[in-house]
C-alpha cells in the first residue's frame, strides 16, 4: 500500500516520455501524461496518429522503445498484459474481439477474474445496460454494433478494473448508439474508475472528458481542459498547422 495521502490528486496513471516504435515507424514519440482518480482524459487524433498504440502499450501489448510507464505509484513498463490486468488495468479494443459464437452472459464470464471483488459484477452490468438482461443467452453474433460494444465494455469492468481504456468506441455506430454508451461513463467513473478514452470523434471526446489530450503523428500537439480549448485550437492541434491552413485556402473563397 501507498503511504500517499488519499487526495483528490491522487495519480493513478503516469506516462512518462514514452516512445513506441513498429519497426522503423515511429508510432508514438516522447509523450507524457498523467491521469488521476476519477478523471475521464480523451485522447484525441486523426486515422494514425498513435492513439491505439499509445493505449495497447499501457495494457502492455506493445513494447516501449523509451520512456516509462507507472500505475497507482509503480513502474509497470516491464509487466506483462496479464499482470497489468491483475492490477486493475482492462482495455476495450478497437473492434470489439468478443467471443461471438459465445453468448452474452458467457463472454461477461470470460472478463471475471477470481480475486477481483468490487461493484461490477454481471448483475451490476445488467443494471448498467438493462436490455442485456433479456438476451443475456444470446449469441453474441446476432448483436448490433452497438450492442457488441455495450457487451465489450460490460466484459471489461466485471474484472473490476481501476483503470478503463476505452479504443474508439464510437467507431462504425449511429449517433444515437454512441451518445446510449457514452451515457454509462459517467456511471463507471462515479463507481471510482478512471477512463482512458481514445477518440477520433472529438465532439464526442470533449463532451464527457474532464482532460484533452491531442496525438498528430505520434507527438503531443495539445493538452487541456475541454472548455478552456478553442475549436481552432484543437483543429490546428488534430490536423497540424499546415494541413489546417493550407486546407484553409482551398476552401476559402471568402
Ligand atoms: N502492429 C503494427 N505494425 C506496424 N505498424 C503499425 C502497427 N500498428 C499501428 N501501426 C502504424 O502506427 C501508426 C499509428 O497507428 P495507430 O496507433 O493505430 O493510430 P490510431 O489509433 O491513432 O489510428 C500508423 O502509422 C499505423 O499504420
Ligand atoms: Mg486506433
Amino acid at each position: 500500500m501507498s503511504d500517499a495521502p488519499t487526495g483528490e490528486s491522487s495519480v493513478v496513471l503516469e506516462v512518462s516520455g514514452l516512445s513506441v516504435h513498429h519497426g522503423q515507424l515511429c508510432a508514438v514519440e516522447d509523450v507524457s501524461f498523467s491521469v488521476s482518480r476519477g478523471e475521464v482524459l480523451a485522447m484525441i487524433g486523426a486515422n494514425g496518429a498513435g492513439k491505439s498504440t499509445l493505449l495497447r502499450t499501457i495494457a502492455g501489448l506493445h513494447t516501449p522503445s523509451g520512456g516509462s510507464i507507472s500505475f497507482e505509484g509503480a513502474d509497470i513498463s516491464r509487466l506483462a498484459p496479464h499482470r497489468r490486468f491483475a492490477r486493475g488495468i482492462s482495455l476495450v479494443p478497437e473492434g470489439r474481439r468478443l467471443f461471438s459464437s459465445m453468448t452474452l452472459e458467457e463472454n461477461l464470464l470470460v472478463g471475471t477474474t477470481k480475486g477481483a471483488r468490487g461493484t461490477f459484477t454481471i448483475e451490476a452490468i445488467y443494471e448498467l445496460f438493462p436490455w442485456m438482461r433479456e438476451r443475456r443467452r444470446s449469441r453474441v453474433w446476432q448483436f448490433s454494433g452497438g450492442e457488441q460494444q455495450a457487451v465489450a465494455i460490460g466484459r471489461a469492468l466485471v474484472a473490476n478494473p481501476r483503470l478503463l481504456l476505452l479504443d474508439e468506441v464510437s467507431l462504425g455506430l449511429a449517433p444515437i448508439v454512441i451518445e446510449r454508451i457514452y451515457d454509462v461513463i459517467p456511471r463507471i467513473v462515479a463507481e471510482g474508475v478512471t477512463v482512458l478514452i481514445v477518440e477520433q470523434d472529438v465532439g464526442q471526446g470533449l463532451k464527457v472528458a474532464t482532460r484533452v489530450h491531442c496525438l498528430l503523428e505520434g507527438r503531443t500537439s495539445l493538452t487541456g481542459v475541454p472548455g478552456e480549448l478553442s475549436d481552432a485550437d484543437i483543429e490546428r492541434a488534430y490536423f497540424g498547422a499546415s494541413l489546417h491552413d493550407s486546407e484553409r485556402r482551398a476552401g476559402g473563397g471568402a
